[in-house]
């Protein structure tokens, strides 16, 4: 048996039998219905950042024809230690390498893939999995797609246009592009596109956090690429109205979860 002492996603493996991930199931349910996703019917979808996969077998769930989970930085990690070195370094107030860079980083023997590997196998499905940093590998190798999903990656990228370049080029005529990401908006700041910038571990005690746009710094970088269509699903007047209240009130910086998306010209 396949032991898998840290899940990400709550994923449902058979009726009533849901993987203990780090949010109940409805919440990762809403997100998925918050993207304004197409018919999947028939179509090919890329999955970047997939981690333990919900959105990629939801996406097959979803009548895809062909679904692409990659991921590279949970997947080479032992995530069961990296976390709890993480809860324990947050406890003391400092902060702890990037996946990558610590010494739980074993891209030989890919333990924080068991758990996609395991929901694959119980799911019978039929998700190929991809080992690769999407900044540095070879985009060719993987195809084209009607949907491409970048979720909660954005904020990970060191460079966020040239990640966007790389996902346009991924894109078919009239494809999708869904986004979740940690965004920020500044009440009463000037009526213009931004980004925070995180130097070292201020968001969530991650040092591979670097950027949270606001929301039209998000449309620009959808429009920068040559997408259209930008629709932001969730956005700051999508809070519930005691904390934007609370947010306005305090006139300081606010950081919420943002969803969007956009189409390549078809
Ligand atoms: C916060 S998790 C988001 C997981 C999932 N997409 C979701 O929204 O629930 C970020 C994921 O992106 C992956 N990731 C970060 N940078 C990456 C890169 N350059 N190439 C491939 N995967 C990356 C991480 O390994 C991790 O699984």
């Amino acid at each position: 048996m396949v032991q898998c002492p840290e899940w990400y996603h709550s994923i449902e493996l058979a009726p009533g039998i849901v993987t203990p991930g780090r949010a109940p199931l409805d919440v990762w349910e809403r997100t998925l219905r918050n993207l304004g996703l197409p018919d999947l019917h028939g179509k090919s979808v890329l999955d970047i950042g997939a981690y333990d996969g919900f959105f990629s077998f939801a996406a097959e769930r979803l009548g895809a024809s062909r679904v692409v989970a990659l991921d590279e930085h949970v997947w080479a990690t032992d995530m069961a230690a990296y976390i709890k070195e993480w809860k324990e370094a947050r406890a003391l107030g400092i902060g702890v390498p990037a996946p990558r860079d610590s010494r739980h980083w074993q891209p030989q023997t890919l333990p924080g893939k068991r758990p996609f590997d395991a929901a694959r196998k119980l799911l019978n499905s039929n998700v190929e999995a991809v080992v690769g940093n999407f900044m540095t590998m070879d985009l060719s190798s993987l195809g084209r797609f009607d949907v491409v999903l970048f979720l909660g990656i954005l904020y990970h990228m060191e460079d966020p246009l040239p990640a966007m370049r790389r996902i346009r080029r991924l894109l078919n005529p009239g494809g999708f592009l869904g986004i979740e990401t940690e965004a920020v908006e500044i009440p009463g700041a000037p009526d213009a596109p931004f980004f925070e910038f995180f130097p070292t571990n201020e968001l969530n005690n991650d040092s591979a956090n670097w950027w949270a746009p606001n929301a039209q710094a998000l449309e620009g970088l959808t429009i920068a690429v040559g997408l259209h269509k930008f629709q932001l699903c969730v956005g700051p007047q999508h809070l519930p109205p005691v904390a934007l209240l609370k947010a306005r009130m305090a006139r300081t910086r606010f950081r919420y979860r943002a969803v969007a998306h956009a189409y390549a010209p078809g």
